[in-house]
């Protein structure tokens, strides 16, 4: 079985993420590639902030630097994002999106400033179906290493 995890990250917590959940199937001999989204907007300063937040809000797609890896050429994608005003990042919309015809098989994960997933899934789940297994991390527990469990019945649900 070979896996993709794509992912976005604004400020590195879904990095994070992504990285642990990389460790934990190459632990497991799962074969991994790992591949992060640029959003080629400037998101970065109080501005960056708010606009984030409104582009996510209004369901907008983004301009996205070319990617290594065509998720086709994966028996399963696994893709994850921050939660932005209750919703998918417009990286990662904008990803699966262009991507939608290559997914068969996916799981999500995102993370989160304490309002949990809210439409987030939902948003992604409109794009390319529904997914093998979701997991969702508070931004806290994964800087602190309090995820761990969570990441490991995830993983053991996707294999
Ligand atoms: C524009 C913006 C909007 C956000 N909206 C939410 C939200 O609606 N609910 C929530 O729980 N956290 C929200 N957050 C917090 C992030 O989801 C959280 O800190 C996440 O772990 C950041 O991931 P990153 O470090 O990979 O960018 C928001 C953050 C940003 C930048």
């Amino acid at each position: 079985m070979n896996i993709l995890i794509s992912f976005y990250s604004r400020t590195g917590t879904t990095r994070k993420a992504a990285e642990d959940i990389e460790e934990s199937l190459v632990k497991r001999d799962v074969e991994v590639k790992t591949e992060e989204v640029i959003d080629k907007k400037d998101r970065d300063g109080k501005t960056g902030y708010i606009v984030a937040g409104k582009d996510a809000m209004m369901k907008k797609e983004t301009e996205i630097e070319e990617v290594s890896y065509n998720p086709e050429n994966f028996d399963m994608l696994v893709v994850g994002t921050p939660v932005w005003a209750g919703k998918v990042t417009p990286a990662i919309r904008t990803y699966l999106e262009k991507y939608k015809d290559e997914i068969d098989h996916a799981a999500f994960f995102c993370t989160h400033g304490g309002g949990g997933e809210s439409n987030t899934f939902n948003d992604m789940k409109e794009i390319i179906g529904e997914p093998k297994e979701v997991l969702t991390l508070r931004d806290k527990e994964v800087k602190e290493g309090e995820h761990l469990d969570n990441l490991s019945n995830f993983i053991e649900s996707i294999l």
